[in-house]
């Protein structure tokens, strides 16, 4: 089976490859990149006026599976994913049971084996239960198949804790995650500023995030422990992680689109839909964070996908955080294209070379690898809606709203998994 990909614009920065031209697929692999290719017997897909690169990753994800599949499961999730572009997703362990044993993450892999759309990982816990008490088999999940491990919806809050869960994870090369709030002081609902005053709602503070990023950082460069800080979302807890990178420590971080493209003032607009954890924050946050994107502070971006049935998102005070994100990943990251804050070279390596190189996949156009591509219109209009929803929930603020790019196929070891 041969897939020629026509006329397309095929970018990948990490090879400076740019070059509108053909692509074949044979076999699941990249067989040929060049210009006016004559291939008989090909499927032809015209991608002319289209960008064709490497399929994205999100290393932050909830597909609710086991446990919750009312609000997504792994095959409405893997299907949300493929839409979005994405061909490894890293699954979160707050599920029911929760990720903390090879037994679970072994059902996470084998069923979506059976679905065939994408790869899904794992994220195992870091504490049995994600109670934060006890350390689970960290050798027993990596053998299992877990790249990373997280107790994330929670965050780990003992350091003793988490400072030997980084040891262990240096001598097995685990990534270690933390979901940074202190739960002390994240009691509330929405960020600390206007619209809590505003509305009188009880908040949580930056300080909630600020603090465990800082003691993620330092626990990092004592033990040289890969440490991931998921949903960045505050200023000084980016400044946090800017200085421990200068210093050599080996952090990454990551931002949902969401803190790139709100602030708290969506929340008047949107209500529950836009309460999520760490919550929409100032606009000098979200403007601090479009730095961190330019000067290479960040290292990807992943969506947090966070899907919840309707009557979970009533009231701002008895909703439950989180927003879903996977299809709508890709137009976000084009806007800020389009307003100049980052270039499509940069978009790619936030949404696919980046990740990928954090949970140790392979990415990038090279003859003989294998064909994990997305071709999206970066000019398409369209609308999320009962209709083009993928998952099974809608908790979104760009419910019913334009979107501007659009995936159009995406191709997982040169199989089409997504075609629009
Ligand atoms: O908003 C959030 N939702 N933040 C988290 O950390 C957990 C997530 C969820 O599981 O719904
Ligand atoms: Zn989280």
């Amino acid at each position: 089976m041969k897939i020629l990909i026509r006329g397309g614009r095929i970018l990948d920065p990490s090879q400076n490859l740019d070059l509108v031209g053909d692509l074949l697929i044979e076999n699941g692999k990249i067989s040929a990149i060049g210009k006016n290719l004559n291939v008989p017997y090909a499927q032809v897909f015209e991608a002319k006026g289209f960008v064709v690169c490497p399929s994205f990753v999100d290393i932050h994800v909830h597909l609710r599976d086991p446990g919750q599949t009312y609000k997504e499961d792994l095959e409405s999730g893997s299907k949300c994913a493929v839409a979005g572009g994405f061909t490894t997703i890293l699954c979160m362990p707050n599920t029911k049971p929760a990720i903390d044993s090879p037994e679970v993450a072994e059902y996470v892999i084998r069923k979506s084996k059976q679905i065939g759309l994408c790869q899904v990982l794992p994220a195992g816990a870091i504490t049995k239960g994600r109670l934060g008490k006890e350390l689970t088999d960290f050798y027993a999940l990596k053998m299992a198949g877990c790249p990373a491990l997280t107790d994330d919806g929670a965050p780990l809050m003992d350091s003793r804790l988490m400072e030997m869960a980084l040891k262990l994870a240096r001598q097995l090369d685990l990534l270690i995650m933390n979901h940074c709030e202190d739960d002390k002081l994240s009691k509330g609902h929405i960020n600390e500023g206007y619209v809590s005053s505003l509305l009188g709602i009880a908040y949580r503070s930056p300080s909630a995030e600020d603090i465990l990023v800082a003691r993620d950082c330092i626990l990092s460069y004592y033990t040289k422990g890969r440490m991931h800080i998921q949903h960045l979302s505050s200023k000084l807890s980016l400044d946090i992680v800017r200085y421990f990178k200068e210093k050599g420590a080996p952090v990454s971080c990551e931002v949902n689109p969401y803190h790139l493209l709100f602030d708290e003032r969506e929340l008047l607009k949107s209500g529950a839909n836009a309460k999520v954890n760490p919550p929409l924050r100032r606009e000098e946050d979200r403007q601090a964070l479009l730095e961190g994107l330019k000067d290479g502070t960040i290292d990807c971006i992943a969506t947090d996908h966070a899907p919840h049935a309707k009557k979970e998102k009533t009231s701002l005070e008895s909703a439950m955080p989180g927003m879903i994100g996977l299809q709508t990943a890709l137009p976000m990251s084009l806007e800020l294209v389009r307003e100049g804050v980052i270039t499509l070279e940069k978009m790619v390596y936030l949404l696919s070379l980046n990740p990928a190189k954090l949970l140790g996949v392979e990415r990038g156009i090279k003859v003989g690898k294998p064909a994990n591509l997305v071709v999206f219109d970066p000019e398409r209009e369209w609308v999320l809606n009962e209709k083009t929803n993928l998952s099974k929930s809608q908790n979104t603020p760009l419910w019913g709203r334009v979107l501007k790019g659009k995936v159009l196929m995406t191709l997982w070891e040169g199989k089409i998994v997504y075609n629009s």
